[in-house]
Protein backbone atom coordinates (compact mmCIF):
# COMPACT_ATOMS: atom_id res chain seq x y z
CA UNK A 1 0.00 0.00 0.00
CA UNK A 2 1.18 3.69 -0.57
CA UNK A 3 2.08 5.57 1.99
CA UNK A 4 -0.12 8.48 3.20
CA UNK A 5 1.68 11.61 4.28
CA UNK A 6 1.20 14.91 6.45
CA UNK A 7 2.81 17.85 6.06
CA UNK A 8 2.42 19.99 8.98
CA UNK A 9 3.31 23.42 8.51
CA UNK A 10 2.20 25.18 4.86
CA UNK A 11 4.52 28.28 4.59
CA UNK A 12 7.26 28.18 1.74
CA UNK A 13 8.81 24.53 2.53
CA UNK A 14 5.70 22.64 3.40
CA UNK A 15 3.86 23.72 0.50
CA UNK A 16 6.17 22.76 -2.12
CA UNK A 17 6.98 19.73 0.04
CA UNK A 18 3.16 18.68 0.07
CA UNK A 19 2.46 19.44 -3.74
CA UNK A 20 5.93 17.40 -4.49
CA UNK A 21 5.01 14.71 -2.18
CA UNK A 22 1.64 14.50 -4.06
CA UNK A 23 3.29 14.41 -7.82
CA UNK A 24 5.63 11.64 -6.58
CA UNK A 25 1.89 9.64 -6.26
CA UNK A 26 1.63 9.89 -2.57
CA UNK A 27 -1.68 10.52 -1.13
CA UNK A 28 -0.94 13.79 0.93
CA UNK A 29 -2.83 16.32 3.69
CA UNK A 30 -1.25 19.77 4.12
CA UNK A 31 -2.30 21.20 7.75
CA UNK A 32 -1.67 24.47 9.46
CA UNK A 33 -3.27 26.65 11.86
CA UNK A 34 -3.90 29.63 9.90
CA UNK A 35 -7.48 28.59 8.55
CA UNK A 36 -7.07 31.81 5.93
CA UNK A 37 -4.40 30.16 4.25
CA UNK A 38 -5.76 27.03 4.15
CA UNK A 39 -9.21 27.89 2.10
CA UNK A 40 -6.63 29.76 -0.29
CA UNK A 41 -4.39 26.75 -0.69
CA UNK A 42 -7.71 24.72 -1.12
CA UNK A 43 -8.83 26.73 -3.86
CA UNK A 44 -5.25 26.43 -5.14
CA UNK A 45 -4.25 29.83 -4.39
CA UNK A 46 -0.83 30.01 -3.56
CA UNK A 47 0.02 32.59 -0.96
CA UNK A 48 3.20 33.67 -2.34
CA UNK A 49 5.50 33.61 -5.59
CA UNK A 50 7.54 30.29 -6.60
CA UNK A 51 8.12 29.54 -10.29
CA UNK A 52 5.94 25.96 -10.64
CA UNK A 53 4.70 26.22 -7.53
CA UNK A 54 1.15 27.63 -8.58
CA UNK A 55 0.50 25.16 -11.76
CA UNK A 56 1.59 22.42 -9.72
CA UNK A 57 -0.94 23.10 -6.80
CA UNK A 58 -3.93 23.36 -8.64
CA UNK A 59 -2.61 19.82 -11.16
CA UNK A 60 -1.99 17.98 -7.42
CA UNK A 61 -5.07 19.22 -6.27
CA UNK A 62 -7.35 18.11 -9.26
CA UNK A 63 -5.53 14.69 -8.98
CA UNK A 64 -7.28 14.34 -6.05
CA UNK A 65 -3.78 13.41 -3.96
CA UNK A 66 -3.39 16.64 -2.16
CA UNK A 67 -5.94 18.11 0.15
CA UNK A 68 -5.34 20.76 2.59
CA UNK A 69 -6.83 21.26 6.52
CA UNK A 70 -6.98 23.61 9.46
CA UNK A 71 -7.29 20.04 11.72
CA UNK A 72 -4.62 18.30 13.25
CA UNK A 73 -6.45 15.18 12.99
CA UNK A 74 -6.44 15.47 9.37
CA UNK A 75 -3.11 14.01 10.05
CA UNK A 76 -4.59 10.87 12.41
CA UNK A 77 -4.77 8.37 9.17
CA UNK A 78 -0.75 9.34 7.58
CA UNK A 79 1.87 6.54 8.17
CA UNK A 80 4.78 9.41 7.82
CA UNK A 81 4.21 13.26 8.95
CA UNK A 82 6.73 15.83 7.86
CA UNK A 83 6.94 18.98 10.27
CA UNK A 84 7.83 21.72 7.78
CA UNK A 85 6.96 24.14 10.51
CA UNK A 86 8.83 28.00 10.80
CA UNK A 87 11.95 28.38 12.94
CA UNK A 88 12.03 32.20 12.97
CA UNK A 89 14.66 34.39 14.88
CA UNK A 90 13.90 34.62 18.89
CA UNK A 91 12.75 37.98 19.38
CA UNK A 92 15.52 39.56 21.79
CA UNK A 93 18.20 36.73 21.03
CA UNK A 94 19.99 35.36 18.14
CA UNK A 95 18.33 31.65 19.01
CA UNK A 96 15.70 30.14 16.94
CA UNK A 97 12.40 30.20 18.09
CA UNK A 98 11.18 26.91 18.43
CA UNK A 99 7.77 27.04 19.71
CA UNK A 100 6.42 26.16 16.50
CA UNK A 101 8.17 22.96 16.32
CA UNK A 102 7.32 22.25 20.05
CA UNK A 103 3.35 22.80 19.45
CA UNK A 104 3.67 20.65 16.09
CA UNK A 105 4.87 17.80 18.22
CA UNK A 106 2.32 18.30 21.18
CA UNK A 107 -0.27 18.41 18.79
CA UNK A 108 0.50 15.47 16.38
CA UNK A 109 1.68 13.11 19.38
CA UNK A 110 -1.84 12.29 20.50
CA UNK A 111 -3.60 12.09 17.57
CA UNK A 112 -1.67 9.91 14.79
CA UNK A 113 -1.32 6.11 14.87
CA UNK A 114 1.28 3.69 16.57
CA UNK A 115 4.21 3.22 14.26
CA UNK A 116 3.95 6.25 12.43
CA UNK A 117 7.05 8.43 11.91
CA UNK A 118 7.21 12.03 12.28
CA UNK A 119 10.29 13.56 10.21
CA UNK A 120 11.58 17.12 10.89
CA UNK A 121 12.00 19.47 8.17
CA UNK A 122 12.38 22.81 9.52
CA UNK A 123 15.86 23.95 10.54
CA UNK A 124 16.71 23.60 14.23
CA UNK A 125 19.40 23.55 16.64
CA UNK A 126 21.06 20.41 17.26
CA UNK A 127 19.71 18.30 20.20
CA UNK A 128 16.48 19.51 19.35
CA UNK A 129 15.60 16.41 17.32
CA UNK A 130 16.59 13.79 20.57
CA UNK A 131 14.39 15.72 22.67
CA UNK A 132 11.33 15.92 20.50
CA UNK A 133 11.62 11.70 19.77
CA UNK A 134 12.04 11.54 24.02
CA UNK A 135 8.96 13.83 23.96
CA UNK A 136 7.15 12.08 21.58
CA UNK A 137 7.61 8.49 22.98
CA UNK A 138 6.34 9.55 26.37
CA UNK A 139 3.01 9.68 24.62
CA UNK A 140 3.06 6.87 22.71
CA UNK A 141 6.18 4.84 22.83
CA UNK A 142 5.44 3.49 19.36
CA UNK A 143 5.83 6.28 17.48
CA UNK A 144 9.05 7.77 16.13
CA UNK A 145 10.86 10.45 15.07
CA UNK A 146 13.81 11.14 11.98
CA UNK A 147 15.51 14.40 10.42
CA UNK A 148 15.60 15.54 7.50
CA UNK A 149 16.72 18.63 6.78
CA UNK A 150 15.82 20.65 3.44
CA UNK A 151 18.03 22.34 1.45
CA UNK A 152 15.79 23.97 -1.10
CA UNK A 153 16.60 27.29 -2.74
CA UNK A 154 13.45 30.08 -2.76
CA UNK A 155 13.12 30.49 -6.83
CA UNK A 156 13.96 26.58 -7.32
CA UNK A 157 12.33 25.14 -4.91
CA UNK A 158 10.11 22.62 -6.97
CA UNK A 159 13.24 21.69 -8.88
CA UNK A 160 15.50 21.14 -5.73
CA UNK A 161 12.67 19.37 -4.17
CA UNK A 162 11.94 16.86 -7.05
CA UNK A 163 15.49 16.55 -7.89
CA UNK A 164 17.69 16.88 -4.48
CA UNK A 165 21.78 17.37 -4.87
CA UNK A 166 21.63 14.84 -1.76
CA UNK A 167 18.91 13.63 0.67
CA UNK A 168 20.15 13.32 4.56
CA UNK A 169 18.36 11.19 6.97
CA UNK A 170 18.90 11.15 10.95
CA UNK A 171 17.98 7.92 12.39
CA UNK A 172 17.94 6.25 15.22
CA UNK A 173 17.23 2.66 13.67
CA UNK A 174 17.04 0.70 10.45
CA UNK A 175 12.98 0.68 9.85
CA UNK A 176 12.70 4.76 9.76
CA UNK A 177 15.39 4.69 7.31
CA UNK A 178 13.45 2.11 5.43
CA UNK A 179 10.35 4.23 5.69
CA UNK A 180 12.14 7.28 4.33
CA UNK A 181 13.45 5.23 1.04
CA UNK A 182 10.17 3.95 0.41
CA UNK A 183 9.14 8.00 0.46
CA UNK A 184 12.23 9.05 -1.74
CA UNK A 185 12.12 5.65 -3.94
CA UNK A 186 11.63 8.24 -6.86
CA UNK A 187 15.30 10.03 -6.22
CA UNK A 188 16.87 6.85 -4.78
CA UNK A 189 16.14 5.99 -8.84
CA UNK A 190 17.06 8.78 -10.21
CA UNK A 191 20.87 7.67 -7.72
CA UNK A 192 20.48 11.25 -5.77
CA UNK A 193 23.30 10.68 -3.09
CA UNK A 194 21.30 9.31 0.39
CA UNK A 195 23.31 9.89 3.81
CA UNK A 196 22.06 8.16 6.56
CA UNK A 197 23.17 10.11 9.84
CA UNK A 198 22.29 10.00 13.91
CA UNK A 199 19.94 12.67 14.69
CA UNK A 200 22.72 15.20 15.97
CA UNK A 201 24.62 15.09 12.44
CA UNK A 202 21.46 15.42 10.59
CA UNK A 203 20.68 18.61 12.36
CA UNK A 204 24.26 19.96 12.25
CA UNK A 205 24.71 19.37 8.26
CA UNK A 206 21.90 21.86 7.98
CA UNK A 207 23.34 24.71 9.98
CA UNK A 208 26.78 23.68 8.37
CA UNK A 209 25.64 24.02 4.63
CA UNK A 210 23.93 27.33 5.32
CA UNK A 211 27.50 28.52 7.55
CA UNK A 212 29.60 27.83 3.99
CA UNK A 213 27.36 29.58 2.17
CA UNK A 214 27.48 32.47 4.25
CA UNK A 215 31.13 32.55 4.60
CA UNK A 216 31.95 32.26 1.30
CA UNK A 217 29.45 35.21 0.11
CA UNK A 218 30.79 37.21 3.04
CA UNK A 219 34.32 36.34 2.11
CA UNK A 220 33.62 37.59 -1.61
CA UNK A 221 32.40 40.74 0.24
CA UNK A 222 35.48 41.07 2.14
CA UNK A 223 37.67 40.66 -1.05
CA UNK A 224 35.38 43.97 -3.00
CA UNK A 225 36.27 45.83 0.46
CA UNK A 226 40.18 45.17 -0.13
CA UNK A 227 39.53 45.74 -4.18
CA UNK A 228 37.72 49.15 -3.05
CA UNK A 229 41.04 49.72 -1.24
CA UNK A 230 43.00 48.83 -3.78
CA UNK A 231 41.64 49.66 -6.97
CA UNK A 232 41.04 46.23 -7.78
CA UNK A 233 37.80 44.83 -9.29
CA UNK A 234 36.28 42.17 -7.24
CA UNK A 235 34.21 40.55 -10.50
CA UNK A 236 37.56 39.59 -12.17
CA UNK A 237 39.12 38.33 -9.32
CA UNK A 238 36.43 36.35 -8.38
CA UNK A 239 36.36 34.64 -12.13
CA UNK A 240 40.37 34.55 -11.60
CA UNK A 241 39.89 32.34 -8.39
CA UNK A 242 36.42 30.53 -9.37
CA UNK A 243 38.16 28.60 -11.51
CA UNK A 244 39.93 26.82 -9.29
CA UNK A 245 37.67 23.48 -8.77
CA UNK A 246 38.27 23.29 -5.21
CA UNK A 247 36.90 26.99 -4.91
CA UNK A 248 34.10 27.15 -7.46
CA UNK A 249 32.68 29.88 -9.17
CA UNK A 250 29.13 29.82 -7.52
CA UNK A 251 28.43 32.19 -4.55
CA UNK A 252 31.13 34.71 -5.28
CA UNK A 253 28.77 37.39 -6.24
CA UNK A 254 29.78 40.11 -4.70
CA UNK A 255 27.35 42.93 -3.83
CA UNK A 256 24.68 43.97 -0.99
CA UNK A 257 24.78 40.57 0.41
CA UNK A 258 22.96 37.63 1.80
CA UNK A 259 18.96 37.72 2.94
CA UNK A 260 16.05 36.03 3.03
CA UNK A 261 14.45 33.65 5.60
CA UNK A 262 17.32 31.29 6.13
CA UNK A 263 20.79 32.36 5.75
CA UNK A 264 21.11 35.11 8.48
CA UNK A 265 18.80 33.73 11.39
CA UNK A 266 20.43 30.31 10.61
CA UNK A 267 23.79 31.39 11.10
CA UNK A 268 23.03 33.51 14.28
CA UNK A 269 21.29 30.04 15.67
CA UNK A 270 24.12 28.09 15.00
CA UNK A 271 26.07 30.42 17.09
CA UNK A 272 23.65 30.76 19.96
CA UNK A 273 23.42 27.03 19.81
CA UNK A 274 27.44 26.54 19.63
CA UNK A 275 27.76 28.78 22.94
CA UNK A 276 25.34 26.67 24.94
CA UNK A 277 27.52 23.91 24.29
CA UNK A 278 30.75 25.38 24.83
CA UNK A 279 31.75 25.44 21.69
CA UNK A 280 31.09 29.21 20.94
CA UNK A 281 35.06 29.72 20.13
CA UNK A 282 34.55 27.45 16.60
CA UNK A 283 31.65 29.37 15.48
CA UNK A 284 32.86 33.13 16.71
CA UNK A 285 33.93 33.22 12.60
CA UNK A 286 30.71 33.61 12.17
CA UNK A 287 29.84 36.74 13.72
CA UNK A 288 32.76 38.41 11.46
CA UNK A 289 30.67 37.05 8.59
CA UNK A 290 27.55 38.60 10.35
CA UNK A 291 29.22 41.22 10.41
CA UNK A 292 30.65 41.88 6.34
CA UNK A 293 27.15 40.64 5.52
CA UNK A 294 25.90 44.05 7.35
CA UNK A 295 28.63 45.85 6.27
CA UNK A 296 27.94 45.51 2.31
CA UNK A 297 24.51 47.27 3.34
CA UNK A 298 26.00 50.14 4.60
CA UNK A 299 28.87 50.66 1.82
CA UNK A 300 26.49 50.65 -0.72
CA UNK A 301 25.24 53.85 1.58
CA UNK A 302 28.43 55.10 1.90
CA UNK A 303 28.40 55.22 -1.92
CA UNK A 304 25.26 56.77 -2.29
CA UNK A 305 26.66 59.49 -0.05
CA UNK A 306 29.76 60.09 -2.75
CA UNK A 307 27.69 60.19 -5.54
CA UNK A 308 25.06 62.58 -3.88
CA UNK A 309 26.41 64.79 -0.59
CA UNK A 310 26.50 63.42 2.73
CA UNK A 311 23.21 64.96 3.01
CA UNK A 312 20.35 63.32 1.38
CA UNK A 313 17.72 65.57 2.33
CA UNK A 314 15.39 65.93 -0.60
CA UNK A 315 17.29 63.58 -3.45
CA UNK A 316 15.09 61.48 -5.09
CA UNK A 317 16.51 57.49 -5.21
CA UNK A 318 15.17 54.69 -7.27
CA UNK A 319 15.27 51.09 -6.07
CA UNK A 320 14.99 48.44 -8.64
CA UNK A 321 14.43 45.19 -6.44
CA UNK A 322 12.50 44.58 -2.79
CA UNK A 323 13.15 40.60 -2.92
CA UNK A 324 15.96 39.05 -1.05
CA UNK A 325 17.13 37.56 -4.25
CA UNK A 326 15.27 37.30 -7.60
CA UNK A 327 12.59 34.54 -8.97
CA UNK A 328 10.99 34.93 -5.36
CA UNK A 329 8.68 37.67 -3.42
CA UNK A 330 9.81 36.94 -0.14
CA UNK A 331 11.48 40.00 1.51
CA UNK A 332 12.53 38.24 4.69
CA UNK A 333 15.40 40.43 5.80
CA UNK A 334 16.21 41.47 2.36
CA UNK A 335 18.89 43.52 1.98
CA UNK A 336 17.79 45.47 -0.74
CA UNK A 337 14.11 47.50 1.55
CA UNK A 338 17.04 47.34 4.59
CA UNK A 339 19.03 49.85 2.33
CA UNK A 340 15.85 51.28 1.05
CA UNK A 341 14.52 52.16 4.20
CA UNK A 342 17.77 53.50 5.94
CA UNK A 343 17.89 55.66 2.63
CA UNK A 344 14.45 57.22 3.89
CA UNK A 345 15.25 57.09 7.23
CA UNK A 346 18.46 59.53 6.16
CA UNK A 347 15.90 62.09 4.46
CA UNK A 348 15.97 60.66 0.57
CA UNK A 349 13.29 60.43 -1.26
CA UNK A 350 13.04 56.31 -2.43
CA UNK A 351 10.80 55.06 -4.57
CA UNK A 352 11.15 50.95 -4.65
CA UNK A 353 10.46 48.70 -7.57
CA UNK A 354 9.96 44.67 -8.15
CA UNK A 355 8.20 42.49 -10.24
CA UNK A 356 6.95 40.53 -8.28
CA UNK A 357 7.41 41.57 -4.05
CA UNK A 358 5.61 44.73 -4.15
CA UNK A 359 2.83 43.54 -2.59
CA UNK A 360 5.14 41.60 0.47
CA UNK A 361 7.20 44.41 0.45
CA UNK A 362 4.45 47.09 1.07
CA UNK A 363 2.88 44.95 4.20
CA UNK A 364 6.72 44.83 5.95
CA UNK A 365 7.75 48.55 4.81
CA UNK A 366 4.72 50.29 4.21
CA UNK A 367 6.13 53.87 4.59
CA UNK A 368 8.15 53.35 1.32
CA UNK A 369 6.91 54.80 -1.84
CA UNK A 370 5.76 52.12 -4.40
CA UNK A 371 6.08 52.42 -8.22
CA UNK A 372 4.32 50.05 -10.43
CA UNK A 373 6.52 50.64 -13.50
CA UNK A 374 9.70 50.93 -14.07
CA UNK A 375 9.72 53.86 -15.71
CA UNK A 376 7.47 55.66 -12.71
CA UNK A 377 10.19 54.78 -10.45
CA UNK A 378 12.92 56.05 -12.18
CA UNK A 379 11.26 59.40 -13.29
CA UNK A 380 13.56 62.61 -11.85
CA UNK A 381 15.77 60.29 -9.78
CA UNK A 382 19.01 61.61 -9.01
CA UNK A 383 20.43 58.01 -8.32
CA UNK A 384 19.46 54.48 -9.46
CA UNK A 385 20.32 51.75 -7.35
CA UNK A 386 20.40 48.14 -8.45
CA UNK A 387 19.84 45.79 -5.53
CA UNK A 388 18.10 42.77 -6.66
CA UNK A 389 19.30 41.17 -9.91
CA UNK A 390 15.69 39.99 -11.90
CA UNK A 391 16.42 39.30 -15.83
CA UNK A 392 14.23 42.26 -16.46
CA UNK A 393 16.52 44.74 -14.96
CA UNK A 394 19.52 43.31 -16.84
CA UNK A 395 18.29 43.26 -19.58
CA UNK A 396 17.36 47.16 -19.27
CA UNK A 397 18.23 49.31 -22.19
CA UNK A 398 20.06 52.17 -20.91
CA UNK A 399 20.11 54.24 -23.79
CA UNK A 400 16.18 53.99 -23.32
CA UNK A 401 16.40 55.16 -19.79
CA UNK A 402 18.97 58.29 -19.71
CA UNK A 403 16.31 60.90 -20.70
CA UNK A 404 14.04 59.71 -17.90
CA UNK A 405 16.22 60.25 -15.45
CA UNK A 406 17.46 64.34 -13.35
CA UNK A 407 21.19 62.44 -13.03
CA UNK A 408 22.38 59.19 -14.84
CA UNK A 409 24.00 57.88 -12.18
CA UNK A 410 23.25 54.11 -11.41
CA UNK A 411 25.16 52.04 -8.67
CA UNK A 412 24.93 48.10 -9.28
CA UNK A 413 24.45 46.59 -5.94
CA UNK A 414 24.84 43.07 -7.33
CA UNK A 415 27.43 43.03 -9.78
CA UNK A 416 25.46 42.21 -12.32
CA UNK A 417 25.07 44.76 -14.77
CA UNK A 418 27.00 45.10 -17.81
CA UNK A 419 28.69 48.14 -16.91
CA UNK A 420 30.45 48.79 -20.95
CA UNK A 421 26.73 49.00 -21.89
CA UNK A 422 25.68 51.50 -19.33
CA UNK A 423 28.57 53.63 -19.46
CA UNK A 424 28.44 53.74 -23.21
CA UNK A 425 24.87 54.65 -23.02
CA UNK A 426 26.12 57.59 -21.66
CA UNK A 427 25.66 56.88 -17.53
CA UNK A 428 28.21 56.79 -14.02
CA UNK A 429 28.15 53.51 -13.45
CA UNK A 430 29.37 52.67 -9.84
CA UNK A 431 29.48 48.94 -8.57
CA UNK A 432 31.08 47.25 -4.79
CA UNK A 433 34.46 46.37 -5.13
CA UNK A 434 35.23 47.80 -8.61
CA UNK A 435 36.41 51.46 -9.59
CA UNK A 436 34.98 54.00 -10.60
CA UNK A 437 34.99 54.35 -14.48
CA UNK A 438 32.82 57.52 -15.84
C1 LIG B 1 19.43 29.25 1.28
C2 LIG B 1 20.25 28.00 0.96
O1 LIG B 1 20.89 28.17 -0.31
C3 LIG B 1 19.37 26.77 0.94
O2 LIG B 1 20.13 25.61 0.69
C4 LIG B 1 18.69 26.67 2.30
O3 LIG B 1 17.80 25.58 2.30
C5 LIG B 1 17.92 27.94 2.61
O4 LIG B 1 18.79 29.06 2.52
P1 LIG B 1 17.80 30.81 -0.12
O5 LIG B 1 17.51 31.55 1.15
O6 LIG B 1 16.68 30.49 -1.04
O7 LIG B 1 18.51 29.43 0.22
O8 LIG B 1 18.81 31.73 -0.93
P2 LIG B 1 20.24 31.59 -1.58
O9 LIG B 1 20.12 31.31 -3.04
O10 LIG B 1 21.14 30.73 -0.79
O11 LIG B 1 20.72 33.11 -1.45
C6 LIG B 1 20.80 33.71 -0.15
C7 LIG B 1 21.20 35.15 -0.26
O12 LIG B 1 22.55 35.27 -0.66
C8 LIG B 1 20.39 36.00 -1.24
O13 LIG B 1 20.09 37.23 -0.61
C9 LIG B 1 21.33 36.20 -2.39
O14 LIG B 1 21.08 37.38 -3.10
C10 LIG B 1 22.68 36.21 -1.70
N1 LIG B 1 23.82 35.81 -2.54
C11 LIG B 1 23.87 34.57 -3.06
C12 LIG B 1 24.86 36.70 -2.77
O15 LIG B 1 24.85 37.83 -2.28
N2 LIG B 1 25.92 36.30 -3.52
C13 LIG B 1 25.99 35.07 -4.07
O16 LIG B 1 27.00 34.78 -4.75
C14 LIG B 1 24.94 34.17 -3.83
Amino acid sequence: MTLKISVIGTGYLGVTHAACMSSMGFQVVGIDIDASKISALSAGELPFYEPGLQELLVAELASGRLTFSDSITSAASADVHFVCVGTPQRAGSLAADLSYVDSAIENLAPVIKSGSLVVGKSTVPVGTAERLLARLQHVNPLLDLAWNPEFLREGFAVEDTLHPNRLVVGVTNDDAEAILKEVYAQNLAEDVPWIRADLPTAELVKGAANSFLATKISFINAMAEVCEAAGGDVTVLAKAIGYDPRIGSRFLQAGIGFGGGCLPKDIRSFMARAQELGADQSLEFLREIDAINLRARTRVIDLVRAELEENLIGYKIAILGAAFKPDSDDVRDSPALDIASQLQAAGAAVTVHDPKALKSAQLRFPVLNYAESIEECIAEADLILHLTEWKIYRELDPVKLIGLVKRPIIIDGRNALDRDLWISAGWKFRALGRKAIN
